[in-house]
């Protein structure tokens, strides 16, 4: 009886110390918030509207808090959410993409990502990573899959989170030269403090999208759950800039699916944001794969420049 009302007060205990952790810091990053708001053109995605920057900015301000950035709940909710469930569907896909060939070089890749901002890591026979790592490197897999890999050395990433799909491709990838992120200020100084961690075996930039020239041009745009999510000013503003100076071309969307039975909807989506049909038709050579394992019933891949 004494240790079931030792476990039931010790969970209690947990929930509450939780609870005043949560409470604590919801009121830090709206002092931080307070802090850092500009005025100005609104260059938020749908994701990264609430908190998100200001999570970001406490990052900046607190070693201990870099430290163990991918486990701030705040942070959770835009980045690092894969669950276990979702982190095996992208093991799968793993083997799948590396059939025949040694795990070691994507297994290694994967504890490298893990190594900095103490994410919550999942326990499988190989080891233990975390699911975020799992789902760059499929992506790294099913891009090698898709196109002449060794012609890829100039890669452009719009909305890069805290810049780990680039350190898998410095990682995995030889034949990169130059991989960029294009992010909002405050996320660039979290990608340059995270990548910084490590000796690079690329040349890598973070930038605002104002600091990039006209007509320069990139072999591959990787843009994940990122660009789909910008107001359409925006996308435009990218679509010229990168977009379509990219000769290949991997976009993981969340909006703008055109269903035939959503005509409504899709017009209405339409002055929001681009939707499939519009970048279909827009950029050349441009079609739709599935995502696998799929996030959210309407996503999908908008892919270019295959051979
Ligand atoms: C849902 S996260 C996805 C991050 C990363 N692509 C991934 O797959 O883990 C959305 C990303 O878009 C970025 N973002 C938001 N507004 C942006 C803007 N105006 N320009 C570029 N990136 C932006 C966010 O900072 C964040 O890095």
């Amino acid at each position: 009886m004494q240790r079931k009302m030792f476990i039931v007060n010790n969970s209690i205990y947990k929930i509450l110390k939780k609870l005043f952790f949560l409470i604590f810091d919801f009121i830090y990053l709206y002092r931080v918030k307070l802090k850092t708001q500009k005025i100005g053109e609104n260059k938020h995605s749908v994701s990264t509207f609430i908190k998100y920057t200001a999570t970001v900015q406490s990052f900046l301000e607190s070693d201990k808090r870099f430290r163990r950035f991918r486990q701030s709940p705040f942070y959770k909710i835009v980045l690092e959410h894969v669950n276990y469930d979702l982190a095996q569907k992208y093991l799968k896909q793993v083997k799948i993409f590396s059939d025949g060939q040694s795990f070691v070089p994507y297994f290694d890749a994967m504890v490298r990502n893990d190594r900095v901002g103490s994410p919550e890591l999942y326990k499988f026979d190989f080891g233990s990573v975390s699911g975020t790592s799992l789902r760059y490197c499929k992506v790294y897999l099913e891009i090698k899959s898709l196109f002449d890999i060794n012609r890829i050395k100039d890669i452009a990433e719009i909305g890069g989170g805290y810049g780990g799909q680039a350190l898998i491709f410095d990682t995995l990838h030889k034949p990169l030269a130059k991989y960029r992120i294009f992010d909002l200020p405050v996320v660039i100084k979290l990608i340059e403090l995270y990548i910084n961690s490590y000796y690079l075996n690329s040349s890598f930039s973070a930038n605002d999208i104002n600091s990039l020239c006209k007509g320069r041009s990139f072999d591959l745009v990787i843009s994940n759950y990122a660009f789909s999510e910008l107001p359409r000013n925006l996308q435009e503003i990218y679509m010229n800039k990168v977009i379509l100076n990219s000769r290949c071309g991997y976009l993981t969307m969340n909006t703008g699916l055109v269903n035939k039975s959503d005509k409504m909807i899709s017009s209405e989506n339409k002055l929001k944001r681009y939707t499939s049909d519009e970048l279909i038709k827009k950029i050349r050579g441009a079609r739709l794969i599935r995502e696998v394992p799929l996030t959210s019933k309407n996503n999908y891949i908008i892919v270019w420049g295959t051979n």
